[in-house]
C-alpha cells in the first residue's frame, strides 16, 4: 500500500522519516513528480530502478534545498555559478563533475564521474529537502518508458503498491521536465530541452551547444577535450563475466557464496539480493580496480548474476565494462 501524504508539516515529516528509512517517496516539483530516495543511501536508490523497472541504471538527477548544498557535492565552473543565480530555483539540472567528497552513491550516478544537480522550485519538494536535510535523487516518477506524472493520481497510476508514500503536491506548474546542461566540458551542451528554454540560456552564458544528430553529436565529441569526455565508469582491469573459477592472476566479485580460491574479494551480496547487488556494483568495480594489484592481480572475474529484477540492469553494466575497449 502506498500512503498518500499531504502538504501539512506533519506529512512532509513522515515524508522525511520515510526517505531516511531508505524508503521511497514521490513528490511534486514544478516540472513532474520525482521518485526520491535519500541519495546518500545507495540501497535506496536501487530501490528507485527496482520500482521504475528499469533495465539499465540511468544517471539520476539529484535535488538540492539550496545551490550552497548543490555546489558543496560537484566542483562548479563560473558558468555554474553564473546559472545557478539566474536559474535556480528553478527548472534547470547541471551536469558537473563529482567532487572526490561527494557523498552521494555512486549508483545515483550510475557509475559516472559526474553529477547532475537541481535547485527545485516548488514549496513541497523544498521542505522536503531541508526536513531530510540531505540531497534527494529522483527521477521522474513513471514507470519505465512511461509518461511523466504530473499530479499525485498520475504516480499512483503507475507506481501503486511500488513505493511507500506520495505526497499530494497538487498539479506541477512547469508540467515538462527540467533541461539538462552539460557543463563538464570546454563548451556547455544541451543534453535535454526542458523548463528553461535555450534562449535564456544562451542569454546567461552564450552559445549552448546541441549534439542531436550523430554528425553533430560526433562534431561534439571532437570538441571536447578528450580528458574531459564524459564516459561511463569502466574498470581499469578487464573484466571477466559469469565465471564459475578463478584464475591465479583473477580479483573476484562475488555475488552469493564465492567461488573457492579467490585471493580478494568484494562481496555484491551474500544472501543473493539483487537490489543490495545493485547498490555495491559500482563501489565492488572500484575498491576491486584499486586493490587488485597490490595483491599481484591484474583481471576481474564476476560471478553468474541471475537476470531477475534489478539483475538486468547489473547485467547489462557487466557485459559493458565486459566488453573490448578501443
Ligand atoms: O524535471 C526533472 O528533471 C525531473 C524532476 C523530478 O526533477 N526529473 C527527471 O529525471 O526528469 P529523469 O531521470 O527522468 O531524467 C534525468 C535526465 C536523463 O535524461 C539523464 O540521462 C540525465 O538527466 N542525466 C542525469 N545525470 C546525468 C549525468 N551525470 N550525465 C549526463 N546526463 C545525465
Ligand atoms: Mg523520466
Amino acid at each position: 500500500m502506498t500512503e498518500i501524504l499531504n502538504r501539512t508539516d506533519r506529512d512532509i515529516g513522515r515524508a522525511a522519516v520515510l526517505l531516511s528509512q531508505g524508503d521511497l517517496v514521490a513528490f511534486g516539483t514544478e516540472t513532474v513528480y520525482g521518485l526520491g530516495a535519500d541519495a546518500r543511501n545507495a540501497k535506496a536508490v536501487a530501490a528507485i530502478f527496482d520500482a521504475k523497472g528499469r533495465p539499465h541504471f540511468n544517471p539520476l538527477i539529484c535535488h538540492y534545498e539550496t545551490e550552497e548544498a548543490a555546489f558543496a557535492d560537484v566542483d562548479a565552473s563560473d558558468t555554474a555559478r553564473r546559472l545557478a543565480d539566474m536559474f535556480w530555483p528553478g527548472p534547470l539540472t547541471m551536469v558537473l563533475p563529482r567532487k572526490i567528497t561527494c557523498p552521494v552513491a555512486l549508483l545515483a550516478g550510475a557509475g559516472l564521474e559526474t553529477l547532475a544537480v537541481r535547485v527545485p522550485a516548488h514549496p513541497v519538494a523544498t521542505r522536503l529537502l531541508r526536513a531530510l536535510g540531505r540531497p534527494i535523487a529522483a527521477p521522474s516518477a513513471n514507470r519505465s518508458g512511461g509518461i511523466s506524472p504530473t499530479s499525485a493520481a498520475h504516480v499512483l497510476a503507475g507506481l501503486e503498491g511500488r513505493i511507500a508514500a506520495v505526497i499530494d503536491s497538487g498539479t506541477c506548474r512547469v508540467g515538462l521536465e527540467s533541461t539538462v546542461i552539460d557543463l563538464t566540458g570546454p563548451v556547455p551542451f544541451l543534453l535535454r530541452p526542458g523548463g528553461v528554454n535555450l534562449e535564456s540560456l544562451e542569454a546567461a552564458i552564450g552559445p549552448v551547444h546541441r549534439g542531436i544528430t550523430p554528425g553533430q553529436a560526433e562534431a561534439a565529441r571532437t570538441l571536447r577535450s578528450p580528458g574531459m569526455l564524459v564516459s561511463h565508469y569502466a574498470p581499469k582491469l578487464p573484466l571477466r563475466i559469469n565465471a564459475i573459477s578463478v584464475a591465479p592472476d583473477e580479483a573476484l566479485l562475488a555475488f552469493g557464496p564465492p567461488l573457492a580460491s579467490a585471493k580478494l574479494l568484494f562481496q555484491l551480496s551474500a544472501e543473493r539480493n539483487m537490489n543490495e547487488a545493485a547498490a555495491n556494483l559500482f563501489e565492488g568495480l572500484h575498491w576491486l580496480d584499486a586493490q587488485a594489484p597490490a595483491h599481484g592481480l591484474s583481471r576481474i572475474a564476476v560471478m553468474p548474476i541471475p537476470e531477475t529484477g534489478l539483475g538486468l540492469a547489473i547485467n547489462d553494466r557487466l557485459e559493458r565494462a565486459a566488453a573490448p575497449r578501443d
